[in-house]
């Protein structure tokens, strides 16, 4: 045989019992285990529903923000278009009157100062930084939400020759909300543990979570938030919306990037048809 062929040889046998191992640890290793949502913002056509950004705000306010900030979202972006879009007066308001003070200066004294914040002003949470957030919290931090979709997905763990074929159909699908079904998953996945888990102090059970165990306790149930609109005051709907809301936070020109995407696929099949009738033309004289 020659060198070529031995070499082929080898590395497939390699290869196979590369491929055992990594296939028991596929099938090992599972996390938790998430459903995936239905979005309005899914797929290739998906917008942001307008009311249930404004309700997911309303959600991060009064609950979240009370140890998370947003502070990549500014007051002015409440107001934009393809967003919660409430009226500036009522963000203006809500601004001035924001609990977590905007830190500016120097003054002429040479001294920092606080001073409410305004529609070009971040959303700040209650800490100043990560030390005070962790020594207000047991130790533990609550990340900033401004991009905390895009910062999580749901991990699935298939055999290893699935693999392929779920990536593709999640290509054809265009699926990219697996940020959005793991917050709607982590906020609706508390529970008490399972007979023999024991949860450390300050921790609380949560199926969604890598571990099982996190130092969140669980922020929302039934009737935490007045909802202006009528929309039932159940943890599933909140859950749904302040992750809508979220969504739209870490992506905010979501809504615009896929109409013009559209558009964009009508122009381009024009413009061929345009092309192949101005070849057809121009080499109609032509014998071949
Ligand atoms: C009482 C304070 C508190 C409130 C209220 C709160 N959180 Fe948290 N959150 C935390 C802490 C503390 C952590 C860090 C948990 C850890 O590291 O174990 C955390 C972590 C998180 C994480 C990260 C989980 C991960 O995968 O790492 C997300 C997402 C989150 N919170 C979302 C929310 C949302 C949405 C709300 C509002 C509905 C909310 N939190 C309300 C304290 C809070």
């Amino acid at each position: 045989m020659s060198k070529l062929m031995n070499r082929a040889v080898a590395s497939f046998w390699l290869g196979a019992v590369a491929l055992v191992p990594m296939q028991a640890l596929a099938a090992e290793g599972h996390g938790p285990e998430i459903e995936r949502q239905r979005w309005s913002f899914g797929g290739f056509r998906g917008q942001f529903d307008t009311a249930q950004l404004q309700r997911g705000f309303q959600v991060y306010e009064k609950v979240c923000s009370n140890c998370h900030g947003l502070s990549r979202i500014y007051f002015r972006n409440l107001v934009q278009g393809g967003g919660p879009q409430f009226p500036e007066a009522s963000v203006k308001a809500l601004a001035a009157s924001w609990p977590n003070k905007i830190t500016d200066g120097p003054n002429d004294e040479g001294n920092m100062f606080e001073r409410p914040a305004g529609l070009p002003d971040p959303i700040l949470g209650p800490y100043k930084n990560e030390k005070q957030a962790r020594a207000n919290q047991n130790g533990a931090y609550p990340p900033d939400l401004s991009l905390i979709v895009k910062a999580r997905t749901v991990e699935r763990n298939p055999s290893w020759w699935t693999h392929p074929f779920l990536m593709l159909g999640d290509i054809f699908s265009s699926y990219q909300e697996g940020g959005a079904d793991y917050l709607y998953g982590l906020l609706t996945g508390y529970s008490d543990p399972p007979e023999g888990v024991t949860v450390a102090d300050g921790m609380s059970y949560n199926k969604a979570f890598a571990g099982h165990q996190l130092a969140m306790p669980q922020p929302l149930q039934d009737d935490s938030v007045e909802y202006q609109d009528g929309t039932p005051k159940t943890l599933d709907n909140y859950a749904r919306d302040v992750t809508a809301f979220l969504a739209w936070a870490a992506d905010p020109s979501l809504d615009q990037r896929k109409r013009i995407g559209w558009q964009v696929m009508l122009y381009l099949l024009v413009t061929t048809v345009l092309l192949y009738l101005g070849k057809k033309r121009v080499w109609s004289s032509i014998k071949h």
